[in-house]
């Protein structure tokens, strides 16, 4: 019913109005009813669901139900308090960086509905670590777990070491709190300026390991997962991970970020064509992601946690990622064109889908399409 009543009637109003507008809106929105206790147990009753067989423990995290926000959409930590209240198992904040950026000209995001997809074009607006942490300040810990997904700032660099630097100095201020359950390391944003004059990047080996051996200097005592790319092949995508593996902190790597490719086969080709400058989140992300957690939940089912992301819409597509080995599942898109209430659906149908399938809690169908 809330879910019907979104796409019907509310999504045809918000979507009048620019899709940068509407995303502020809702951040300042959530931000103000997370102070609002009765909203909170109103969101409670009606949006969220809860089943045992749903919760498990990864990466020794408790987690009450595995679908998470990814990165991106709550970028300044404005929905910490909201998020539990939604339906949400966990919550990213970021991509956070070191220094502030205010983003790329606007539009910063663009809808494609036909193609199920968003353009987003935000190249890593962020408040800055100093005023995102203060902006959280003391936590209450007895909600969903939070993490941080930390990149590095949007600005030239003469050489990829003030990269890493940049990206390390980020890390020094999220460890000297005890913030956050989890961290994620945005080595994927497909929208970065300024880097092109580098020779290496983080997303080739030799700059990945340039990063990893600076981060090795502290202490990162939260469980780590790299973001990955979506576009990537199979072999680069290895690669990369043979890089990470003798890092012993870093825990998994959530499959995928957005995609560059405007032939890709899901994008509607009119909405391309009238489309600006960005890349594209939703339902264009979905079989690259999945075909990226089969391959590598299989060759490191021993060594990753595999956190599964792009183009979930149901519990169907959540559950497609959990049976090819992801561990948890993140959204966005799904939740901007089904309306928040499609958390808890999809919850409500996975529960189902995983007792119509004979398991007793959701760790038992991780990896079966695998084995
Ligand atoms: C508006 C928007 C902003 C995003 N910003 C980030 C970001 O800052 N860091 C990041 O790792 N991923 C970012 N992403 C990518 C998402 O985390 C996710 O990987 C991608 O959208 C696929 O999931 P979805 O299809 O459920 O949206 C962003 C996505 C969207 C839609």
């Amino acid at each position: 019913m809330i879910g019907f009543i979104y796409r019907k009637i509310i999504k045809p109003i918000l979507f009048k109005f620019p899709a940068d507008d509407v995303h502020n809106f809702f951040l300042k929105t959530g931000n103000y009813f997370g102070r609002m206790n009765f909203i909170k147990s109103f969101f409670n009753k009606i949006l969220t669901y809860k089943n045992s067989i749903l919760s498990h423990k990864v990466a020794n995290i408790n987690f009450e139900n595995p679908v998470g926000l990814a990165a991106g959409f709550d970028y300044d930590a404005d929905l910490i308090d909201i998020l539990p209240s939604v339906g949400f198992g966990f919550h990213t904040i970021g991509s956070v960086t070191y220094l502030p950026y205010g983003g790329n000209p606007r539009p910063m995001l663009g809808r494609l509905p036909k193609s199920k997809s968003l353009l987003v074009n935000k190249g890593f607006k962020s408040m800055g670590i100093y005023s995102v942490l203060k902006k959280i300040g003391k936590r209450n810990k007895n909600v969903i777990p939070l993490g941080i997904s930390i990149g590095s700032t949007n600005k030239p660099y003469l050489k990829i070491e003030d990269m890493a630097e940049d990206v390390y100095n980020s890390f020094v201020e999220v460890l000297k709190t005890d913030t956050f359950d989890y961290f994620e390391l945005n080595i994927s944003c497909p929208n970065l300026i300024n880097i092109e004059n580098l020779k290496e990047k983080f997303d080739d080996p030799i700059g990945f390991s340039i990063l990893l051996n600076k981060l090795s200097y502290l202490n990162i005592n939260k469980p780590l997962f790299i973001k990955m790319h979506a576009e990537k092949s199979v072999t680069d995508t290895i690669a990369l991970l043979e890089v990470a593996k003798s890092y012993k902190w870093v825990t998994g790597v959530t499959m995928s970020n957005l995609v560059k490719d405007r032939k890709n086969i899901y994008l509607d080709k009119d909405e391309v064509r009238l489309a600006g400058k960005g890349n594209f989140s939703g339902k264009p992300t979905k079989e690259l992601s999945n075909n990226l957690v089969t391959e590598i939940s299989r060759k490191y089912k021993d060594r990753f946690i595999v956190i599964g992301c792009g183009g979930i819409f149901t519990a169907e597509d959540a559950y497609e990622k959990i049976k090819r080995g992801a561990s948890l599942v993140q959204m966005i898109t799904g939740m901007v064109y089904e309306g928040p209430s499609v958390i808890g659906k999809i919850n409500k149908d996975l529960a189902k889908l995983l007792k119509k399938d004979g398991y007793k809690n959701i760790s038992e169908a991780i990896g079966v399409y695998n084995k």
